[in-house]
């Protein structure tokens, strides 16, 4: 490449560079403070290592569950209320087959059971429960209840301490239960049968 020609192309790149620096920012939205990151930024994975410090079992879940309203809207013993079942009544077995969309919740694909991994029990009650007074719950509260709700549908027992490094190797019944869907390729529908 000709000395010049170099130069021309340094002098276009120069001149987009103080473009891109002076577009307009439209003054909409504004550069959230880090408290306010901190307080979206509660997504917790399978693993479980974003899981805040704390504990509590089954017994003391039994007691928030109808002191903080679980019980009114999901039933006294879990089920057959008009929010979905959290309980699944005894005998009934997981069924993955089981296609349907929310809220088509029931015994058979109740979180406790359906789910592969027992902290999304703990992160959909922490940002989603009790309904309409979401994000109330203190992280003690939200282990007893994920503990109560897993010791009623016979995951784990009584007595067990559900906290940061317990509740990630729960052994959940559904843990193979899904399989992930064929890789997709362009041009391709994204899900088979729906175009
Ligand atoms: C005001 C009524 C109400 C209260 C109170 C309430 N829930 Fe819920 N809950 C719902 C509804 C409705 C859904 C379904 C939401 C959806 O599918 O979008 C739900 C969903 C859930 C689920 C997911 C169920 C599933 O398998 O998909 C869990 C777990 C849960 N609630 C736990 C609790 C706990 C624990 C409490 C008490 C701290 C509680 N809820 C209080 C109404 C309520």
């Amino acid at each position: 490449m000709g000395f010049p020609r170099l130069l021309r192309i340094l002098a276009i790149c120069a001149v987009s560079q103080a473009a891109w620096t002076q577009s307009p920012t439209y003054g909409l939205g504004k550069t959230p403070a880090p408290e306010e990151v901190r307080k979206w930024d509660i997504a917790i994975s399978p693993t479980g290592k974003e899981l805040p410090a704390g504990q509590g079992t089954a017994k003391e879940g039994a007691t928030l569950y109808v002191r903080k309203g679980c019980a009114g809207c999901h039933g006294a013993t879990g089920s057959g209320a008009h929010a979905p079942t959290l309980i699944s009544r005894k005998g009934v077995k997981p069924d993955p087959s089981a296609f349907c969309l929310a809220p088509c919740v029931n015994d058979a694909n109740t979180m406790s059971l359906h789910s592969p991994f027992a902290t999304t029990i703990w992160d959909y009650i922490n940002r989603g429960m009790p309904l309409g007074k979401e994000g109330t719950l203190a992280p003690n509260e939200v282990y007893a209840l994920t503990a109560f709700l897993l010791y009623k549908n016979g995951v784990i027992g009584e007595d067990e301490v559900m906290d940061a490094q317990s509740l990630p190797k729960v052994k959940m019944p559904n843990r193979e239960g899904f399989a992930l869907p064929p890789e997709w390729k362009h041009g391709e529908p994204r899900l088979q049968g729906y175009p």
